[in-house]
């Protein structure tokens, strides 16, 4: 590319022609130009191993609970097992990890690329500055952080007027 981009600027056509013809011979290696070192095409492999790990290790999780859940629920015995109900609401949380871990894999797995080949994540970086980056994520912590607020106090006073029977008061 950089001899085409010479070549056409001096006005030579002949060689920006043939220029060419190398860049689409090699157009499929084209994000390779950007590494300096082989090592830089190897994504994190540690980060994704565990991460995927974690996520498939939940998943499995999240299958044997059910089954033993919905086994203990046909044989009308659920309300009984403390220990099975207080699994249930403990593994809540553990469904936000997985999705986590999920990304995680998606995100490091796919390092070095946006576009596999052709566009590396380096190559990829916005021109934003550091400071609009810090004022929008603030902005958005404060807005969520009220919205969290405002949904708890809507649902604590929900709770403390309690369930009434034949519908929402
Ligand atoms: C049961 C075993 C599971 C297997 C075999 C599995 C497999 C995978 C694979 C292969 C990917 C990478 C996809 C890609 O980018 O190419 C992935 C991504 C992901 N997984 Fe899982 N997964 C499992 C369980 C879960 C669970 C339980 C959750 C969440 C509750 C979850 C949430 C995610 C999310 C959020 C992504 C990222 C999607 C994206 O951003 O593209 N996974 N999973």
């Amino acid at each position: 590319m950089k001899n085409f981009k010479s070549a056409k600027r001096a006005g030579n056509n002949l060689a920006a022609d043939s220029a060419m013809v190398v860049l689409n011979e090699n157009f499929k290696y084209f994000g390779y130009g950007y590494f300096d070192n082989v090592h830089d095409a190897i994504p994190p492999i540690k980060a994704t191993f565990y991460s995927f790990r974690i996520m498939v290790g939940l998943g499995m999780w999240f299958i044997l609970l059910f089954i033993v859940m919905l086994t203990i629920l046909l044989r009308k015995g659920l309300d009984k097992k403390r220990w099975l109900l207080y699994a249930g609401v403990l593994s809540i949380p553990l469904a936000y990890l997985a999705s986590e871990m999920g990304w995680l894999v998606a995100e490091f797995g796919r390092q070095p690329w946006v576009i596999q080949d052709l566009m590396p994540t380096s190559a990829a970086v916005s021109h934003l500055t550091t400071g609009s980056v810090q004022l929008t994520f603030a902005l958005f912590a404060i807005t969520f952080t009220i919205l969290l607020i405002a949904d708890i106090k809507i649902l604590s006073k929900q709770i403390k007027l309690g369930f009434k029977e034949g519908g929402a008061k």
